[in-house]
């Protein structure tokens, strides 16, 4: 595919959402035949926040990045809400999160699965050189609705979170500097959730996958950027599994230790996953004016997203 580089808009802040019950490892040593042993050794998870609804955790977060970004909500143009898991087949949840908010502003839902936040952060970047100035951003997800919850080849991964970003006109160049979005949906059958049921997956499948195609969206976005992987200060991986994130930096030659890892105490979360990395990696002082962050996602479909973006928030 042909991808063009575009300018004009930046990242002004990261805002997150998380329910507050936690499930840990033992407690599903109670429901599945699992252990904890296994599920950090195959996943790197320890443990996930269950509960709340899509629109609930999209708007939590959303109110803290706009909170934190300064701007007037009422100067939002749009809203778009990256999620697999809406309140409602209809109407788009972003409609119940512009509300919940008080928002008056466009607003729509982006299903790229696990990808999304991505897709919707170059899609924002893509309206505002059409001329909108403000755009949240966000990724949330309830798959705990969706977890066969006697199903420990899912049950272990899935979880519930939102992560949301301001985007903002700026006058210079923008942050934005190679990106690439993909898909194959020859392998939907991989991982897949019907109306009415519960996620099935074929792990192993989507693992081979899912590190090819993570390297694929890094590299082409960096070509695009004309950066190679040594630049990249911080990478910020969809987090689905401890060892794809492994796999994928030592493809790509970035050193495991830049990348910003949340899933121990998340989950799976899909599209909320990056923006959740992001956010702890900003809380702990990982993310700087002028760092270079590799943004990069995989998931059902199967989807993948790559960004490259100069910090220039917060
Ligand atoms: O957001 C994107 C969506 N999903 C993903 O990215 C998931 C990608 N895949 C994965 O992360 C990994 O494939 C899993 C974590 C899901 C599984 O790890 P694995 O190393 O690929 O394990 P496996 O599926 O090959 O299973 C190995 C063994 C099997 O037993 P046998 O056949 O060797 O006797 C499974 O039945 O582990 C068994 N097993 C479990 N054992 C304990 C599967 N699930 C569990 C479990 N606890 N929860």
């Amino acid at each position: 595919m042909t991808s063009t580089a575009i300018s004009g808009a930046r990242m002004l802040s990261v805002g997150t959402a998380l329910p507050d019950k936690v499930v840990t490892n033992h407690d599903l040593e109670q429901m599945v035949d699992t252990s904890h042993q296994w599920i950090v050794e195959r996943s790197g998870i320890h443990e996930r926040r269950i509960g709340g609804s899509t629109s609930g955790l999209a708007a939590e977060a959303a109110q803290m990045a706009i909170e934190r970004s300064g701007v007037d909500p009422a100067s939002i143009d749009l809203l778009i809400l990256a999620t697999t898991s809406p309140d409602r087949q209809v109407p788009a949840t972003a409609s119940t999160v512009q509300e919940l908010l008080g928002l008056r502003c466009g607003a729509m839902d982006l299903n790229a699965a696990c990808s999304g936040f991505v897709y919707g952060l170059i899609a924002a970047h893509g309206f505002i050189q059409m001329g909108h100035s403000r755009i949240l951003v966000i990724g949330a997800e309830t798959l705990s609705r969706l977890t066969d919850w006697t199903d420990r080849s899912t049950c272990i991964l899935f979880a519930d979170g939102a992560g949301a970003a301001i985007i903002e006109k700026t006058d210079g160049p923008g942050d934005l500097h190679g990106w690439h979005v993909d898909s194959n949906g020859a392998l939907e059958e991989a991982l897949f959730c019907d109306f009415d049921d519960k996620i099935q997956m074929a792990g192993q499948a989507i693992f081979k996958n899912a590190v090819l195609a993570m390297e694929n969206a890094a590299r082409k976005s960096l070509e695009m950027a004309n950066l190679s992987p040594d630049a990249i200060d911080l990478v910020v991986p969809h987090q689905a599994n401890v060892r794809i994130v492994e796999a994928s930096c030592k493809r790509l030659g970035i050193p495991y230790e830049k990348a910003s890892m949340v899933i121990h105490k998340t989950g799976n979360t899909s599209s909320a996953s990056i923006p959740l990395a992001l956010e702890d990696a900003w809380t702990q002082g990982r993310v700087n004016k002028g760092d270079n962050l590799l943004l990069v996602g995989f998931g059902a479909g199967m989807t993948s997203a790559a960004a490259v973006i100069t910090w220039d928030g917060i």
